[in-house]
């Protein structure tokens, strides 16, 4: 099956050297062409090129883009999308006073949807996830990564895996899961969280890797939460298993957890608002991509992660959306790409490099996503008639997208 899509004002974000993610200097980028073609054959680009050289030819699908512009889809390469109930209450606690912490002390916060959960089933969570991926996908995300971790009990952590693996099987996203049951310490385990840890590792592991429900191993490692040791023990017990680690650090305080993630071989160490040189220093010539995640330091007022010094440093730096019912209640890509302008001082080219390529190599996916290229998977979306590729980031709260397509197909 051969789709045309004649007359796009400008293809954005194309990449003939295959990078997997996009360091330093080069984050700058952003290789586009004018009055383009691009030609879907099946699943994936097949060419594309300016108009004035595309060839006589029959198509099954030919769609007329004039005046819009053509932009891989956006990458989520960090949320918590399945999950059984919204948190206003506590947005209004915090809004009065109470912070993150505090709120998280007294069982509200990561409980609080874990008690949702363990009393919602396994179909409602299903039908809820999938509606708003519905959503996602009209905002310009094609590929996502979700996270299980508002269980916290075997059974509820399986629970939410396998809603993310039905998610996989039905949606026309690609989506990769994470096992997250190292991301709160229920009471019962208050004053002794060791064998909350030992739980982790010797049932909730085993039984997760038994099913093949997880991509990748995560830790909350932060103060008030999981400690170094902690995170080391899961680390090692997710990789004999073969799941390699993608983490939450330094959310809360300098917590050692960049630190851990390299050292395990991390795909991704996310959050960092609290980074100091010897973070910067030790991600230098890792393969773990540096993650930061605008929307929940704006919901929480945190500081902001240095993303402009760890660019300047010659650091990957990618962006996520962290969407959950606590932290960051938004999948808003194209919001995060605001802010990334807006509150970071990234270049649009920056940060469309940020929120594409380097996602998708923090998801494990930029071999096939993430850039235009010939042979990529052809996952993009096209505009509403837009001036400029600047126009994206710097109409915050408005959706630029009209058309989308995934694995090939218009959807
Ligand atoms: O990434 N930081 C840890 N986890 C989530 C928040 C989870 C919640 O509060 O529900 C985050 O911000
Ligand atoms: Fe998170």
């Amino acid at each position: 099956m051969l789709t045309l899509i004649k007359n796009i004002k400008q293809i954005v974000g194309i990449d003939r050297t295959n990078r997997l993610r996009i360091q330093g200097k080069e984050m700058s980028q952003l290789e586009t062409l004018s009055d383009a073609y691009l030609i879907v054959e099946d699943e994936n680009i097949k060419a594309f090129g300016p108009m004035s050289e595309l060839k006589d030819h029959t198509f099954d699908h030919e769609y007329d883009a004039t005046g819009r512009m053509l932009f891989p889809s956006f990458c989520d390469s960090h949320t918590h999308l399945v999950y059984a109930n919204s948190r206003e209450h506590e947005f209004v606690d915090k809004i009065r006073g109470l912070s993150y912490e505090e709120i998280a002390k007294r069982g509200g916060g990561i409980l609080n949807s874990a008690k949702a959960t363990a009393a919602t089933s396994e179909d409602e969570l299903y039908n809820m996830a999938i509606q708003r991926l519905e959503t996602v996908k009209s905002l310009g995300t094609g590929a996502i990564e979700i996270k299980s971790g508002y269980g916290l009990t075997t059974e509820s952590e399986l629970k939410l895996l396998r809603v993310i693996r039905r998610l996989k099987e039905n949606s026309p996203l690609t989506i990769k899961s994470n096992f997250l049951g190292a991301h709160g310490i229920p009471m019962e385990y208050r004053g002794h969280q060791e064998d909350y840890v030992d739980l982790v590792i010797n049932e909730m592991i085993p039984k997760v890797a038994a099913e093949g429900l997880a991509d990748y191993i995560d830790v909350f490692c932060d103060q008030g939460f999981f400690t170094v040791e902690d995170t080391e023990r899961i680390l090692e017990a997710g990789i004999k298993y073969g799941m390699r680690p993608k983490i939450h650090a330094n959310e809360m305080a300098v917590s050692g957890g960049v630190q851990v993630g390299v050292k395990y071989g991390a795909i991704s160490v996310d959050h960092l608002e609290q980074m100091g040189d010897a973070e910067i220093e030790c991600l230098k010539g890792s393969e773990t991509m540096p993650t930061i995640l605008p929307g929940c330091a704006f919901f929480l007022n945190l500081p902001l992660s240095p993303a402009r010094k760890m660019i300047d440093a010659g650091l990957s730096v990618a962006m996520a959306s962290d969407y959950n019912p606590g932290t960051a209640p938004s999948f808003n890509m194209q919001l995060v790409l605001s802010m990334a302008c807006i509150r970071y001082r990234l270049t649009p080219e920056e940060a469309f490099n940020a929120t594409t390529i380097n996602t998708a190599y923090a998801m494990g996916v930029s071999d096939r996503l993430g850039s235009i290229a010939v042979g990529k998977q052809a996952n993009f979306y096209i505009t509403k008639p837009i001036p400029s590729y600047e126009y994206m980031p710097y109409a915050y709260g408005e959706n630029k997208v009209e058309t989308v397509f995934l694995k090939g197909k218009r959807v």
